[in-house]
């Protein structure tokens, strides 16, 4: 064969780069979502799913560690996922669930369980709150919520965690959990990290700029919804709890101004200073109605592409089930690892 005929051998193409793999979940409880949970998780995980491969849950069974009306759970459920896909996360980009629908995660939550310590458990800040408030109903699920938080993010060999303050704690955990069975049984768990954005700001309180704002808040100033209408929205501005100075300055001391400079800055994109040189000498009046207004625009589409989702039920479950699809294909694979390692007689 003549040398110049020979096909040209194709240069060694060099392997793209792994994309990192991100997993977070949120509870359905009040179908909606705070300002903070978006603010401070959800506006970010649609951001991530160009350059991350990105699974993203609505996290029903962890909402039955506290009672739940079974009507309003399901009605919950369905609108918190549209929310999720309003909020920017593309299920044909990302795997969008809902836990309930992805059998493995209970299967590996009853594994890490025999992982998992009385005195880890004991330990968590959240199940302490919990219990205070809940003082009637201090189930086994609610103390092993963590297990099964472990099994949501180790299911997917997760990177990376995007998640708030509060569960940070929970993800050490699940760290801990991840590095202690692959010590036992060698390399099975991907072991990961939270992923705690700069531009993510720790939403507090308008009620009481001391305390988180949350969803179970009895004071309806306190929180924000991202489904509250517009109106709704700047009058709780309004009514939010400053200081009786008069000064728009970030300061230590300034619990409920420096709130409502992270909130303005976190929508806007300005800086506290550039804020602070643009309410030089108006009023907190003037501040909390141009936090407002901003929050109120924000959140405009949010609510508009919530509302047209809302009206075609059938292309959510469309959505729902292919995610639980790809899921299950995915998180099985490590539940086959996990029961083979440690001595599940297989099936088959
Ligand atoms: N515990 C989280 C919360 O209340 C929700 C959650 C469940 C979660 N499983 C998760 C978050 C896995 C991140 C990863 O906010």
């Amino acid at each position: 064969m003549n040398e110049s005929t020979q096909a040209a051998v194709p240069a060694a193409e060099e392997k793209p780069a792994k994309k990192p793999i991100v997993f977070s979940g949120i509870q359905p409880t009040s179908g909606s979502f705070t300002l903070g949970n978006y603010l401070g998780a959800v506006k970010n995980w649609g951001k991530l799913q160009d350059d991350c491969n990105c699974a993203y849950c609505i996290v029903n069974q962890h909402a039955i560690t506290v009672r739940q009306n079974p009507q309003e759970l399901k009605k919950n459920t369905l609108s918190a996922y549209a929310l999720m896909l309003a909020c920017g996360v593309d299920p044909d980009k990302s795997i969008a669930f809902i836990q309930s629908h992805v059998k493995t995660h209970a299967e590996l939550a009853w594994v890490l369980n025999c992982y998992t310590q009385f005195g880890e458990l004991s330990r968590m800040t959240q199940f302490k709150d919990k219990s205070a408030k809940h003082a009637d109903n201090i189930n086994a699920g609610l103390f092993t919520y963590p297990s099964l938080m472990a099994a949501d993010i180790l299911l997917y060999q997760t990177n990376l965690v995007p998640v708030g303050n509060d569960q940070k704690q929970h993800l050490e955990l699940a760290r801990d959990i991840a590095l202690r069975f692959n010590g036992l049984y060698g390399n099975t768990f991907t072991v990961p990290e939270a992923y705690i954005p700069q531009t993510a700001a720790r939403i507090m309180s308008l009620a009481d700029p001391s305390k988180k704002m949350s969803k179970s808040d009895e004071n309806t100033n306190a929180t924000v919804f991202v489904l509250d209408p517009p109106e709704t929205i700047v009058k709780k501005f309004k009514r939010a709890i400053t200081d009786s100075e008069a000064e728009v300055v970030y300061r230590e001391g300034k619990d409920g101004i420096n709130n409502l400079i992270s909130i303005y800055s976190a929508v806007t994109g300005l800086t506290a200073e550039q804020i602070q040189q643009d309410f030089a000498g108006k009023g907190y009046g003037d501040f909390k109605q141009a936090v407002g207004e901003a929050v109120a625009e924000e959140l405009r589409p949010v609510r508009e592409k919530y509302e047209q989702l809302m009206k075609d039920k059938a292309y959510l479950e469309e959505c729902y089930r292919g995610g639980a699809d790809k899921a299950l294909h995915f998180s099985q694979r490590t539940l086959d690892k996990v029961y083979k390692k440690i001595g599940f007689l297989p099936y088959k």
